[in-house]
């Protein structure tokens, strides 16, 4: 069918063949497309299902482990859906211990606070036996990914993710694309899991994997057309592991970070924390070649993904990858800017815990399971939970809705963090480390003793966490919450 859409997608192809005969660089004026609006769509229907279910993945060796998944199907499910499209999901909790209530984080997603899926701050959790559905329709395209909110150590170590690619970014649609969702997995000698939380490993840099994995497998290899551009969307979705991304073999171009559009600019590296994702087009190798994406940040380079070109040539002419299109994200009124310093920092082991009742709102039904006995981190000496187990604690800051926020965030640390932060989208303005390009952000990667400066619009009402994704930093302490009323 001939739509506008497809006309405006001939027009733009056009436009590349142009570009290829005359090696002219796009203007530097519009470095992305227009912005992407939503056209009315469908509703996706997901039924998510959570539940045991042994399985032996390539990574595995052989091994079968009793991985935790939403899915019959997929170890990792990927739900695709267009920008307009309503995604309508059914959790049911079947997981086989008692007490073991669970609930989705939507990560990276601008919703309403009610689907945000974090037990106690926006919906009782979900208990075994029980159901919950969550409807939102996402406002932004990207690669987003979604996972559970609580005793999120294990269940995430256990598999308990997905990921959600909310496509119409593309100005120009590229010729093929890959995703590669790397993660690490606990396995002990005996076959069976490490334990997903030790007093190491949250109290340092993290407990890490044994086994490492690209798509369930001990890399990624895939097969693609030749001399195009095609799309990798990298996900990090390890609870520890901060990986450097590079490639060999081809030219490639950072398109988006944390599923936001940025200015195409070359790839040399690109460091994701836990979390973080980023778009790159890859113009591949001439047919029988290959373009291979490494973790640079090991002292050997570790092999993530390798791209074997073939069939006959796609594309002429250099390499100048498309676009995508402006996210529709409010621009941060810098000058009228308050400013918020938010530190995180190490606690005296235990000092917060067993102290004494404070004044939150009391939550009986909050238990064990999302809160730790063990208190090594805080946000502005502030450690969650902040003053005993059965109150919630005051949020870090209450803000008006409407108002530019500058969170100035310094890490006083000798630990990396990657600060996530729940319902918008950040612009990340500047680091005393480093030079960054302009790009927004979900999760912001702090080096030790780093301090970055993020900017956004707190137009979203609610109670948004904020927390480092680490995920073991997370759950002894690193975590809060801002309010926007
Ligand atoms: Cu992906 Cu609160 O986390
Ligand atoms: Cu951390």
């Amino acid at each position: 069918m001939l739509t506008r859409r497809t006309l405006l997608l001939a027009a733009g192809a056009m436009t590349a063949a142009g570009a290829a005969a005359a090696p002219v660089r796009r203007p530097a004026a519009a470095p992305l497309g227009p912005m992407a609006e939503p056209a009315p769509g469908r509703t996706v229907a997901l039924d998510l299902v959570a539940a045991e279910r042994p399985r032996s993945l390539p990574c595995f060796g052989g091994r079968t482990l009793p991985l935790w998944t939403f899915s019959e199907t997929d170890v990792l499910p990927v739900v695709r859906m267009r920008l307009g499209d309503r995604l309508r999901t059914r959790l049911v909790n079947a997981l086989p211990r008692a007490g073991e209530h669970t609930s989705i984080h939507w990560h990276g997603i601008r919703l309403p606070n009610a689907e945000d899926g974090v037990p106690y701050l926006t919906q009782p959790p979900t208990a075994v036996g029980a159901s919950h559905t969550y409807d939102f329709e996402p406002p932004d395209t990207g690669s987003f990914f979604f996972h559970t909110h609580c005793n999120t150590a294990e269940q995430l170590g256990r598999g308990l993710a997905g990921l959600l690619i909310v496509e119409g970014d593309e100005t120009e649609p590229y010729d093929g694309e890959v995703v590669l969702a790397m993660r690490d997995w606990r396995i002990g000698e005996d076959g069976g899991f490490l334990p997903f939380l030790t007093d190491r490993g949250a109290s340092g840099a993290g407990s890490f994997g044994t086994v490492r994995s690209v798509n369930g497998a001990p890399f990624a290899a895939a097969t693609v057309p030749a001399l195009a551009d095609v799309r990798l969307r990298l996900y990090n979705i390890d609870a520890s592991r901060v990986v450097t991304v590079g490639i060999e073999g081809a030219e490639a171009a950072v398109v988006a970070v944390d599923g936001v559009a940025v200015a195409p600019f070359p790839l040399a590296a690109w460091t994701l924390g836990p979390a973080m994702r980023v778009d790159v087009v890859v113009r591949t190798p001439a047919a029988g070649g290959r373009a291979v994406v490494h973790d640079l940040r090991p002292a050997k380079p570790v092999v993530l993904a390798t791209l074997s070109a073939e069939g006959p040539a796609v594309r002429a002419g250099a390499f100048d990858p498309a676009p995508l299109r402006r996210a529709r994200i409010p621009e941060p009124d810098l000058g009228a800017a308050e400013r918020l310093p938010f530190a995180v920092s190490t606690t005296a082991t235990g000092a917060a815990v067993g102290a004494s009742l404070g004044d939150g709102p009391a939550l009986p039904g909050i238990d064990d399971l999302c809160l730790s006995d063990r208190t090594f981190w805080a946000i502005n000496k502030a450690a969650w939970p902040a003053d005993g187990h059965r109150s919630l604690p005051p949020p870090l800051a209450v803000l008006r809705r409407g108002a530019t926020y500058v969170i100035e965030l310094a890490n006083t640390t000798r630990h990396i963090h990657p600060i996530h932060m729940h319902g918008h989208t950040v612009k990340v303005l500047s680091s005393n480390e480093r030079p960054l390009p302009v790009h927004h952000a979900d999760t912001v990667l702090l080096y030790p003793k780093e301090r970055v400066e993020v900017a956004f619009v707190a137009d979203n009402p609610g109670d948004w966490m904020i927390h480092c994704h680490l995920i073991e930093h997370q759950e002894t302490g690193m975590m809060g919450y801002v309010r926007v009323a």
